[in-house]
């Protein structure tokens, strides 16, 4: 007796990255959008980075196999925007602004406060995988920089000694 797949075989990739039905279904919505659904890459790579916190490479594949474009195409838009992450990163993702207004406002002392908190640089993790800090272009909070931003949430001006508490509310 023929056996029916369980799932679509041409939504898992190589190596056992296997694209959740449900995350399949979005990006299917998404390019319903497009006239061209190369114009859904970007939502396609955010929805994988949503469940899986970064983007593997087979994830690259099984997306292009969605879109029907080639795995090159939707590497060059990941690569493209800087928050699309292609290696693991840390549970909470800090975004400390390096833009004008923050620059002028103290982004050297409190990176340098972070860093001295966090036991890391710009663009590592830490040990315990709890946090990954990234300096970010301008966070839309200009009036109150130095800021940052923590996953979703955005904080400024954010002071050295804010640190401990604001940290303490990211397990
Ligand atoms: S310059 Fe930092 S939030 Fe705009």
């Amino acid at each position: 007796m023929e056996q029916t797949p369980v799932t679509d075989p041409n939504t898992i990739a190589t190596d056992g990255f296997r694209l959740h039905p449900d995350d399949e279904a979005a990006m299917r919505e998404e390019i319903g959008h497009f006239e061209q659904p190369q114009a859904a890459c970007i939502e396609a790579l955010k929805i994988v980075q949503r469940r899986h916190g970064w983007v593997p490479d087979d994830a690259i594949t099984a997306i292009a196999r969605v879109l029907g474009v080639g795995p090159a195409s939707v590497e060059g838009v990941a690569t493209f925007y800087s928050l699309i992450f292609r290696q693991p990163v840390g549970r909470h993702i800090i975004l400390v602004c390096d833009s004008s207004s923050c620059f002028l406002t103290g982004f050297d002392q409190l990176r340098d406060a972070l860093g001295e908190h966090l036991g890391i640089g710009l663009g590592e993790t830490t040990a315990d995988g709890r946090f990954t800090l990234l300096p970010v272009c301008c966070l839309g909070a200009c009036d109150g920089g130095p800021a940052l931003m923590i996953d979703d949430d955005v904080y400024g001006p954010v002071a050295a000694g804010d640190l401990p508490d604001l940290l303490e509310g990211y397990s």
